[in-house]
């Protein structure tokens, strides 16, 4: 089946079930004969890996200001190195977490969110933007007692506020991640179909 690329983009806190909503949209969309691939922030590169180790993988939080710098740099990676090339051969990429990940996570931090755009404005606009829903008390219950920096639960609720924003702004489309894994992935498939047939 010949089309052009698609750019989608599926943002949530931190288990709100992204990833495996990620895995099953590619998955069903493949099915339905498109091709699509999946990718995530951070990314598998060089950035990515980097960002893993000094910023997630850690105690205490660094910085915010280094943060969203590191964060700028991997996203201009992937978007170059990775998201450009796929859409080029009219791939359907599906990006777990993207821009609204650093307004929500960075911009929870205090950080001016217009600088957090400024920082980002030469990377792609996604077509498509989706934002899992999953209450933060839900999400307590699912964190274990090792807990990553960013799963704590006053940040975890500054963050849903940027979301919440971005949802009331019509830039994030809001479907319910309280529903099973099955119902959650139907909706997502309709959303995207809809916007990729007509
Ligand atoms: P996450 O999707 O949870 O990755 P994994 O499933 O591999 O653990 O993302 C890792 C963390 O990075 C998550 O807590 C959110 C954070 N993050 C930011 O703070 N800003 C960003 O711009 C991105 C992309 C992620």
């Amino acid at each position: 089946m010949k089309h052009k690329g698609y750019f989608i983009c599926i943002e949530g806190l931190d288990k709100s079930g992204k990833t495996s909503q990620s895995i099953l949209l590619v998955e069903a969309l493949c099915r339905k004969g498109f091709d699509a691939v999946y990718t995530t922030e951070p990314s598998n590169g060089e950035i990515g890996r980097f960002i893993r180790k000094y910023v997630l993988h850690r105690k205490d939080r660094v910085s915010p200001i280094i943060e969203a710098l590191l964060f700028a740099a991997d996203r201009a990676d992937h978007v170059e190195n990775e998201i450009k090339p796929l859409l080029s051969e009219g791939k359907i990429i599906v990006s777990d977490r993207y821009v609204y990940s650093s307004l929500a996570y960075q911009g929870a931090t205090g950080l001016s969110l217009d600088w957090i755009k400024e920082i980002n404005k030469h990377v792609l606009q996604p077509d498509l933007s989706i934002y899992i829903d999953v209450s933060v008390e839900t999400l307590m219950k699912r964190y274990g007692k090792e807990k990553s920096v960013m799963e704590q639960f006053e940040t975890q609720k500054k963050v849903e506020k940027i979301y919440k924003n971005l949802v009331q702004e019509g830039k994030l489309i809001p479907v319910n991640g309280e529903q099973s894994i099955e119902s959650a992935a139907n909706e997502i498939f309709s959303i995207v179909l809809n916007y990729i047939i007509i």
